[in-house]
């Protein structure tokens, strides 16, 4: 890893060191360690955040292990996002709308609170680029997966009206039911209904390096003018969407502000500090991949 200009003082762990970490299977590929590590060092905290590889298999033992241990909570990443939200003693509500939770917090009263803080994130890293649509418009969404339900539940909330299609339709049947209000557009037909959106929101993995489809790269030539496109893919950081987008001249959200921005809560309640998100923290992390 490239240890970047902007890199904080060394860590300070003592005895009494707050401790979180992130749980998966596999957890390698994680940028959570770097960026929570980051914080603690920039912010001067006693703690330490580390990966956590539990299978399907051991993962509730592994959270109630962390519990038993001291820990203030933990990440939950694929493919534990459903068991978290089953296992949680209380959930937030963009954890019930999401149906899945993402940040786990080791209350002091034994209790274990659920969170949902992805859609958040998302809406957050648009408000940071004054991108954020307002209420009544009309937002598309590649995808019918935990990550599009996390955006579709969020943008809702915020009164935005969404469309989901998704390559396998019944899946976007069953998210459409699960968050009524929420309209189902064929596949084959979204790119001639594009000029009716200001926000087209790939949560798919086509794009990603190594993914299914690296190359995908739809017709956005129906696309209005205003029309806002931002990717959940962030490697690499222009996927071939954004940079079709920017070629027609259109806005573009990159996916890492919504990485970072979903930490921030779980960062808040473990180790009591509100981290900023910034140009410092963004090369941080961009230099750890
Ligand atoms: P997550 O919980 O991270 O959203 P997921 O539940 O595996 O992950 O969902 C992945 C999404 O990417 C789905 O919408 C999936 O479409 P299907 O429901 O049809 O599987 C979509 N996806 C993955 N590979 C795809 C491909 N080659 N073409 C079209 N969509 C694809």
């Amino acid at each position: 890893m490239t240890q970047s200009s902007n890199t904080p003082p060394s860590q300070i762990i003592t005895g009494k060191a707050r401790l979180a970490g992130v749980l998966g299977w596999p957890v390698g590929h994680s940028r959570s360690p770097a960026l929570h590590n980051y914080w603690l060092r920039r912010y001067g905290v006693d703690g330490a955040y580390v990966p956590l590889p539990a299978t399907p298999e051991s993962f509730v033992a592994a959270v109630m292990g962390l519990k038993a241990a001291g820990f203030r909570g933990a990440n939950v990443t694929i493919p534990h996002k459903e068991a978290a939200y089953r296992l949680a003693d209380e959930l937030d509500h963009s954890a019930r709308r999401a149906g899945a939770v993402n940040t786990l917090v080791f209350r002091d009263d034994g209790k274990i609170l659920g969170l949902s803080t992805d859609g958040d994130g998302f809406l957050a890293s648009l408000e940071a680029c004054g991108m954020l649509p307002q209420p009544q418009s009309r937002a598309i969404l590649l995808g019918a997966g935990g990550a599009a339900r996390s955006v579709a539940a969020a943008l809702q909330d915020r009164g935005i009206q969404v469309a989901i299609t998704n390559r396998t339709q019944e899946r976007a049947t069953a998210l459409a039911k699960a968050l009524p209000g929420v309209e189902v557009l064929p596949w084959n037909e979204w790119e001639q209904k594009l000029g009716m959106f200001s926000l087209l929101v790939n949560t798919t993995s086509l794009g990603m390096e190594g993914g299914p489809d690296p190359l995908f790269c739809p017709d956005l030539g129906q696309a209005a003018p205003e029309l806002v496109v931002a990717d959940i893919v962030y490697v690499p950081q222009i996927t071939p969407l954004l940079a079709s987008a920017g070629q027609h001249g259109l806005r573009t959200v990159g996916g890492l502000g919504m990485l970072l921005h979903q930490a921030r809560l779980g960062f808040r309640e473990w180790f009591g500090v509100d981290p900023q998100v910034d140009d410092a923290t963004q090369e941080y992390v961009l230099n750890s991949f």
